[in-house]
């Protein structure tokens, strides 16, 4: 299975912040916001991955990531000139893609929670069809909005409905088969000029195809569209780490853990960032598995 991160957009809502930077590159705590949705596709045990900005701020991801390699990453980069829908993500990295099943993250998306493996574990060994993300929040109107029947399947899905009939709000996280290809490229923009997932996700669903996985309240689901939502996602990260000593996407951590790079990088990688408690928690890890 490939990872598409999609981080390029205009950023307006954090305008003057992001007048000059993308959104997607501010830090949340310790760690630029971009590291939190790759962490996602991490754990979902996904190494080939490409990353899609915007055109003034792709040499940023590749200054800050490079090929992947020291992550254990196969990365490579593609530019969305304008931001024109999330589902334009698989007609960009439809070469990417290829014969493979594809998982989608949005690069201002943030997911914690102990099952977060097992799900994503359930999500990636489905062979056909789509898994969506269902999180209950109080303002669904913000959001795509799923309405489930009594079995928790999908019974209809709307883009931001006015009045929404369910709280379960579709987050940026999206697991496809191949067919996401062709789906995607046959799709017309939405009345906001977009290309838009939930058209991707309501085809699956005639099809019978529609997968929902609800994140329960176990979980925690942040996107960061506004100042407020920014502070909090940050002041959620600084919390966990204080309190529990242990890193939120940490990505050297993630990609040791399921095999990606050795001991002996991962303690490369703690010694390089040494000055900060990022750098010293790699350390501690490492020392616990030499
Ligand atoms: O966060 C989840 C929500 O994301 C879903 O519930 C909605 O169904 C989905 O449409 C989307 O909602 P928004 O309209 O709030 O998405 P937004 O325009 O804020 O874009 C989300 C991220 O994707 C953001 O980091 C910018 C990036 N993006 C967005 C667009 C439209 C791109 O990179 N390219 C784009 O063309």
């Amino acid at each position: 299975m490939k990872g598409i991160v999609l981080a390029g957009g205009s950023g307006s809502r954090l305008h003057p912040a992001t007048l000059a930077v993308n959104k997607q590159l501010l830090p949340v705590y310790d760690k630029p916001m971009i590291y939190y949705p790759v962490s996602v596709l991490m754990q979902a045990g996904i190494d080939e991955i490409l990353l899609i900005s915007a055109p003034d701020y792709l040499a940023n991801y590749v200054a800050l990531f490079g090929d992947g390699a020291s992550l254990g990453l196969k990365l490579s980069y593609a530019v969305q000139p304008r931001p024109e829908g999330l589902a334009q993500a698989f007609v960009i990295g439809r070469d990417f893609v290829g014969d493979d099943s594809v998982a989608l993250v949005l690069g201002d998306n943030i997911f914690f929670g102990a099952g977060l493996e097992g799900m994503l574990a359930r999500a990636r060994a489905r062979q056909s069809g789509a898994t969506i993300f269902a999180y209950a929040v109080e303002d669904p109107e913000r959001y795509g909005v799923v309405t489930l029947d009594g079995q928790g399947g999908a019974l209809r899905i709307d883009e931001k409905p006015k009045a929404p009939q369910s709280p379960w709000a579709v987050t940026g996280l999206y697991f496809y088969d191949n067919r996401v290809l062709d789906i995607a490229a046959g799709i017309r923009p939405s009345p906001r000029g977009e290309l838009e997932i939930t058209d991707v996700n309501a085809a699956y669903l005639r099809a019978g195809e529609l997968h929902v996985e609800r994140m329960s309240r176990g979980y925690t689901w942040l996107d960061m569209g506004t100042h407020d939502s920014l502070l909090e996602a940050g002041e959620f990260v600084r919390t966990i780490q204080k309190r529990q000593g242990q890193l939120v996407a940490g990505l050297e951590e993630i990609a040791f853990r399921q095999g990606f790079i050795p001991l002996a990088r991962l303690r490369e990688q703690g010694a390089a960032l040494a000055r900060t408690d990022y750098g010293r928690k790699l350390l501690a890890i490492a020392a616990d598995h030499a």
